[in-house]
């Protein structure tokens, strides 16, 4: 481990802390202190032991243990759903892959590493000070040289409907994790090649209905598919062996649609919409052929 690296150290009861190692400086808790000399130099995963006798579990953070420790701007896209993310959406070594916003650069960092040396990754944040945060993080993890831009990175400051085709850049792959990732659905279309995949990350179920919506009214897409993962920790112990106590209730739902080609539309459904989905209450972008039913038509 050498001097500017992150590390990570764990104690007996699983509690973690992150640092960067700095020559000379001291890591302080409650179980007494570590030099970062101590640390410096040695090959990560060992013990460690501070002054009034704590003991300390020593690593390198893993990308997933980062980005959750790393310092924010904008909330994070959780590990579980970046896995998702790079599986669902398809990001391959090579891929040009354009997303917004960047915010800390968590997904960032994995779609950088799904993209390999010959992809690229083109990330669009609107503010300035999100940009800042997620560089740091992004230069940080990738132990990008000072002064120097990861080689398979570039971050534009801007909206990313304005900035993208003011770019006319093409690309194979669109993350979208912002608040309103309808407004980018034009801007996705026109960006995407052929059989390309559009996916957004969104928090909330009227965003998810929104972008969704949105997606089927412009009609150069598939049918967008939406999920969501539930990921639960297992306590296994002797006879001991039941689900762990906690889990993160929710993070986002995903959605991914594929580009159709230019001028083509998705085979018409054969299958009517659910009764009083877009009936009188319903105020969404409506697909052309959604019948408005009467209130008195809605069933179970
Ligand atoms: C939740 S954060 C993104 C977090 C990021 N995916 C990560 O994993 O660290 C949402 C970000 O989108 C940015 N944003 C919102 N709308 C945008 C747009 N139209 N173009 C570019 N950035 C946008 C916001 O400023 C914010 O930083």
């Amino acid at each position: 481990m050498r001097a500017g690296e992150w590390v990570r150290l764990t104690d007996t009861k699983g509690r973690r802390h992150n640092f960067e190692l700095v020559p000379g400086k001291r890591f302080f808790s409650n179980k007494g202190h570590i030099d970062h000399d101590e640390l410096i130099g040695r090959d990560e995963g060992f013990t460690v032991t501070a002054s009034t006798g704590g003991e300390y579990l020593v690593f390198r953070p893993l990308l997933s243990e980062f980005v959750v420790s790393m310092p924010r701007g904008a909330a994070v896209v959780y590990p579980k759903d970046a896995a998702q993310i790079v599986a669902m959406a398809d990001i391959f070594p090579g891929a040009r892959v354009v997303e917004a916003g960047v915010g800390s650069g968590a997904l960032t960092c994995s779609l950088l590493r799904a993209v390999g040396p010959y992809g690229r990754v083109m990330s669009f944040e609107r503010r300035e000070e999100f940009a800042e945060v997620a560089r740091k993080n992004v230069d940080q993890f990738f132990g990008t040289p000072p002064g120097e831009c990861h080689p398979n990175w570039e971050l534009e400051l801007g909206d990313l409907q304005v900035a993208l085709p003011a770019r006319g850049e093409r690309c194979d792959r669109m993350i979208l994790d912002m608040l309103a990732p309808w407004e980018c659905v034009d801007a996705a279309a026109d960006a995407l090649y052929p059989g390309g995949i559009l996916c957004a990350y969104v928090a909330t179920t009227t965003q998810l209905s929104r972008f969704m919506e949105t997606v089927r009214v412009h009609g150069g897409f598939t049918e967008p598919q939406a999920w969501e993962s539930l990921v639960r920790d297992w306590h296994v112990e002797g006879l001991a062996v039941r689900p762990g106590h906690k889990m993160i209730g929710h993070t986002a739902f995903l959605v991914t649609a594929r580009r159709l080609a230019s001028g083509q539309r998705p085979p018409r459904k054969t299958r009517r919409p659910a009764p009083g989905a877009y009936g009188p209450d319903y105020t969404g972008p409506r697909p052309a052929d959604a019948p408005v039913l009467a209130d008195d038509s809605v069933t179970d």
